[in-house]
């Protein structure tokens, strides 16, 4: 798919793995919005990317059609990356054997309804307006992509809900390519591995977890770069063939439990 004079929305392109995705899209020729919460960040990255910052919480349906408009105002919206997402690590029980020390369940919804919930929210949303544009030569409209993690598969010790809800994305991978082949969207997830991005925190301690999770990978042995992800959802994007997929990319590490 041809990503030239067209529009590009990033969810959770503020930050990390989605502003790599946004440089990336906006040096393709894309018009890039970048759906956040975190206005300061969302709103510089745009300014310098000559793109547009929409305050988005994927949660919210009035949100997400503003920043849908923000970019069919600009451009037929041709590319949708949802990146944005939250962690949370918590057991399921406590050690003490009360009940007030079982995993937090609104936590657990909380992760579901932004991770899951939220992502459904956006392409139910997106591919609605997509549906409007004019078909390519082969009757293409659009393309999406979802980020889940390889916790999908591999969930480790207190990712319960995390995990929960990236497998949910992965599931999500097939049908929603189904529904949409209709009118010419494709659908395809990334699970990405390790990756070093704001989501572990800043500062000594969360250097030294980063380490620790690098001696873990397979081969090169070091966590994943943002540009490395953001390569791969271009192709993604303008490659026709690839449609319902969901691809590992994580230099071939296997978590264990923890
Ligand atoms: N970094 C990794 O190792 C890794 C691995 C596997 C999967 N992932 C997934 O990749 C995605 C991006 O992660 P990252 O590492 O770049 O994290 P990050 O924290 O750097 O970026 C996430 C962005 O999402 C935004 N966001 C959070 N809740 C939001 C909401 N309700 N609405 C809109 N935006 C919201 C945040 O403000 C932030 O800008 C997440 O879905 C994460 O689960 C990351």
């Amino acid at each position: 798919m041809d990503l030239s004079n067209s529009s590009a929305l990033i969810t959770g392109g503020a930050s990390g793995l989605g502003a790599a995705t946004a440089r990336a899209l906006a040096a393709a020729g894309s018009f890039v919005v970048i759906g956040d919460v975190d206005d300061e960040r969302g709103q510089r990255l745009a300014t310098e990317l000559g793109g547009a910052f929409a305050h988005c919480d994927i949660t919210n349906t009035e949100d997400v059609v503003s920043a849908i408009a923000t970019a069919t105002d600009k451009a037929p919206l041709r590319a949708v990356v949802n990146c944005a997402g939250i962690a949370w690590v918590q057991r399921t029980i406590g050690r003490d054997g009360s009940y007030a020390s079982a995993h937090d369940i609104d936590a657990f919804r909380r992760i579901v309804e932004v991770n899951l919930v939220g992502t459904y929210n956006v392409v139910r949303l997106a591919a609605t307006a997509m549906s409007t544009n004019d078909p390519d030569a082969q009757g293409q409209r659009g393309a999406m992509v979802l980020t889940a993690s390889i916790a999908a598969e591999e969930g480790q010790i207190g990712q319960a809900a995390y995990a929960a809800s990236k497998g949910g994305l992965v599931s999500l991978t097939v049908p929603l390519a189904r529904d949409l082949a209709v009118v010419g969207i494709r659908v395809n997830t990334i699970a990405p591995g390790l990756f070093d991005t704001p989501i572990y925190g800043e500062g000594p301690a969360s250097e030294e977890f980063k380490d620790r999770l690098a001696s873990s990978v397979l081969f090169p042995k070091r966590l994943g770069h943002s540009e490395e992800f953001a390569g791969l959802v271009l192709e993604t994007l303008r490659n026709d063939y690839l449609n319902a997929a969901t691809l590992r990319l994580d230099a071939g590490v296997r978590l264990g439990p923890k």
